[in-house]
């Protein structure tokens, strides 16, 4: 059934059948080829500032936990505990220097050494070496620019090839913040019923739903319309950008509180494009974007938020989203920036709601779609060979490809890397 489902995905060609939103067996082979093998982002370095800080969280449904030890190092171990496969930590975020199991009382330190066996003498003595135990880490972290990625591949990609031309749009948000990005307000988590790469499309390339989705906010005046011309950025490996030119509804909500911050993007656009290209100045802020697979930004005037989409379920997604803010801002600024961001993509924001609405039928139309065993190809050729060298439109220094008018061409680029993962090319 796979080898059928994949004959009829040919991405570059704009066609992707339904059932990749909905079939399980096609779900099974993402964890095992696409999140176990890819990079995936697991936080910012700013959620665990001091030594014991820790947060958990999972690498496609695999739980991990993320910690800062007591030497200040970032790792990343299996929320495993090795004696009976207990769940080791069960909270969301803390401050910890040892994990101390529920079940038998297993301790380890945040560094992952077996420091404790309650009762470890007489029985255990001579049939467990405690100096060679430990939890199980994951082979391979990176951190870049206060950003936290890790890999369960024995050997990925270098992380630089795998990010490819879209390092420099993270560059350039990343290095905005001249080491004041600061986490603010908590990580908010909630689960959508629908297939993880659904939402994601909406950030990695899907601009073309905000003006009917989201009329309504339109309306009221909360958003500016788009018009017909937005651009979609392919920076190659899968990732996309939606670029929205002069930058996102800048004018739509005024209140004074976002003035600093408003006036660091503003800055930001000098020093930036001197340093990376004038086409910074043709692209800043740019709107939503995705790196392959599951992490999302959306970077605007009014706030920048992230999300991870992580998969739990062929038509069952959790997300965990947070907001970014300046950290030396003024405390009412981040507090104006936090509550603009939940009003409109928390989860009861307006434009989450909109969203969400759609997502959830897709996925009921789905199942019963495919109880019919039907498999339409959904239609992807939006701007299909209309693409051109972004830095024709975007101007010097810009990297990947641009297609106006709401193009498709990220979206096909990104079902052609998740196709590479599936098939065992990538
Ligand atoms: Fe953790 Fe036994 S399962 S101590
Ligand atoms: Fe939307």
């Amino acid at each position: 059934k796979i080898e059928d489902i994949l004959k009829s995905f040919n991405p570059e060609k704009g066609e992707v059948p339904f059932s990749l939103f909905i079939d399980n067996e096609i779900y099974e082979l993402e964890l095992a080829t696409v999140f176990k093998k890819s990079w995936l982002f697991l936080g910012f370095e700013n959620m665990i500032k001091y030594p014991g800080d820790y947060f958990t969280t999972t690498m496609g449904e695999v739980p991990v936990i993320v910690t800062r030890d007591q030497n200040n190092q970032v790792r990343v171990f299996l929320n495993f505990c090795i004696h009976k496969g207990m769940k080791l930590c069960r909270a969301t975020q803390g401050n910890s220097q040892f994990f101390r199991c529920p079940y038998h009382g297993w301790t380890y330190s945040n560094d992952g050494k077996l420091v404790g066996v309650p009762y470890y003498e007489p029985a255990y003595v001579n049939n467990l070496d405690i100096e060679k135990q430990g939890l199980i880490a994951v082979p391979n972290v990176k951190l870049y620019k206060g950003t936290i990625w890790a890999s369960l591949a024995e050997k990925p990609k270098p992380f630089d090839d795998f990010l490819g031309d879209m390092k420099l749009y993270l560059d350039l948000i990343f290095d905005m913040f001249e080491g004041n990005m600061e986490v603010y307000g908590g990580i908010h988590r909630w689960l959508l019923p629908v297939n993880w790469k659904i939402p994601l499309e909406n950030f990695a390339g899907d601009a073309y739903h905000a003006p009917f989705t989201h009329a309504s906010a339109v309306s009221i005046g909360l958003r500016g319309a788009y018009g017909n011309n937005v651009r979609i950025l392919y920076p190659g490996e899968g990732h996309g950008i939606v670029s929205v030119p002069g930058g996102l509804a800048r004018k739509a909500v005024d209140i004074d509180a976002l003035t600093p911050f408003r006036d660091r993007l503003s800055k930001a656009v000098e020093t930036l494009s001197q340093k990376y290209g004038e086409f910074v100045k043709n692209m800043f802020p740019f709107g939503p974007l995705n790196v392959f697979p599951n992490f999302s930004m959306h970077f605007t005037w009014n706030y920048i938020i992230f999300r991870v989409w992580h998969p739990r379920g062929p038509t069952l997604t959790e997300l965990q989203g947070g907001i970014l803010v300046f950290s030396d801002m003024p405390e009412e600024t981040k507090r104006q920036i936090l509550r603009r961001a939940l009003h409109e993509f928390g989860p009861a924001g307006v434009l989450e709601q909109d969203d969400a609405e759609v997502w959830s039928k897709i996925s009921e139309n789905g199942v019963s779609i495919r109880k019919g065993s039907i498999d339409p190809k959904l239609i992807y050729t939006r701007g299909l060979g209309m693409d051109v060298e972004a830095e024709k439109v975007l101007g010097k220094g810009a990297k990947g490809r641009i297609g106006e008018y709401y193009s498709d061409v990220s979206l096909r680029g990104f079902y052609s890397t998740l196709k590479k993962y599936l098939t065992g090319e990538e």
